[in-house]
């Protein structure tokens, strides 16, 4: 829920140093693990333990959780 108000409204995402449309950031994000914007804590890479179209599709749903 807090990812979801974070981007409400949000529309681009930058990824190491790459500019996406947010849904696209956020998977990258997520596949390849990244941290800095909640903290120091890293999330760990989630593919391909996750298929990418899962990684998409949890994107989408965790976006619409706050509209
Ligand atoms: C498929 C499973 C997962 C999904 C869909 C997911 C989703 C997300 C999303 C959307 C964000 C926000 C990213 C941002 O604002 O830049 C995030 C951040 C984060 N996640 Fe995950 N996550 C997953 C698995 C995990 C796991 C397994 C861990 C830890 C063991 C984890 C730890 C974190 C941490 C620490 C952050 C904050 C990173 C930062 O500060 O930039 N995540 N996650």
């Amino acid at each position: 829920m807090d990812v979801s108000k974070k981007y409400k409204g949000v529309t681009r995402y930058v990824y190491k140093d790459k500019e996406y449309t947010l849904e696209d950031g956020l998977a990258a994000k997520v596949a390849k693990g990244g941290s800095g914007i909640w903290g120091t804590m890293p999330m760990p890479a989630n593919f391909p333990a996750v298929s990418e179209a899962d990684i998409k599709e949890l994107v989408k749903f965790i976006l619409n959780l706050a509209k």
